[in-house]
């Protein structure tokens, strides 16, 4: 299965006074997918931003047809998913390292009309979503300790994308497979080479001399 590459630029990486306007830089580029991250805190040692941050870019007219990749890194997100579905979020992933229940999780975010997600630590070994693989819409695999924009891409993370790549092969799935951390133009290639589809890019996207040929060199990928 050979998705075509998508470009989700991380809004951690925007300016935070003006995040409407940095979302809607990335939406200048012809590019569907934002990515917002939303730490809590507690599953990482940062906070970022909440529901109503998400409605208020919803309501802006240029990310009216933005597909908004909300990436909970929470440690209760059952409590949340709703509120980012009322918000206006397109997908919802959460983790899998806290202890709540997964897949009934996932199956709510399903039934409140949104793509669902699965997301791993680095250190988090593929064969802990194996089983919930048939239910999900995305597996986001970490390629930094989430919490913070700006890390170092993680190399080793290699092997488990090409994991889960093959896994979706063999299960005959088609769910998409995203990178997250420390991806740009040099790192990302070794993730599609590995059978990643769908690229967060915070800083490397915002810091880009040139956006416009950033993203179409991701799409070439
Ligand atoms: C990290 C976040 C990422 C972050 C990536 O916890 O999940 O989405 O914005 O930022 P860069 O691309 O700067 O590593
Ligand atoms: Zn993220």
């Amino acid at each position: 299965m050979t998705l075509v590459p998508l470009l989700a630029p991380s809004l951690l990486a925007g300016d935070h006074a003006a995040l409407g306007d940095s979302a809607a830089a990335v939406t200048a580029h012809g590019l569907e997918w934002l990515h917002v991250d939303i730490m809590d805190g507690h599953f990482v040692p940062n906070l970022t931003f909440g529901p109503e941050v998400v409605a208020a870019l919803r309501r802006r007219p240029e990310l009216a047809s933005t597909f908004f990749d909300t990436h909970l890194m929470l440690d209760e997100p059952q409590h949340h998913v709703e509120a980012f579905a009322q918000a206006g979020s397109n997908l919802i992933s959460i983790h899998i390292e806290p202890d709540y229940d997964h897949r009934a999780t996932l199956a709510r975010i399903r039934k409140l009309g949104c793509q669902n997600g699965i997301v791993l630590n680095p250190a988090t070994p593929a064969d802990r979503v194996r089983d919930l693989l048939p239910a999900v819409d995305l597996v986001l695999v970490m390629t930094v300790q989430p919490g913070f924009g700006g890390q170092s891409f993680r190399t080793d993370m290699m092997p488990k994308i090409e994991q889960l790549a093959a896994w979706r092969q063999e299960l005959n799935l088609s769910f998409r497979l995203e990178v997250d951390g420390g991806v740009d133009l040099k790192t990302g290639p070794l993730c599609r080479a590995a059978g990643a589809d769908t690229f967060v890019a915070g800083t490397a996207f915002f810091t880009a001399p040139d956006r416009a040929a950033f993203a179409a060199t991701v799409a070439r990928w």
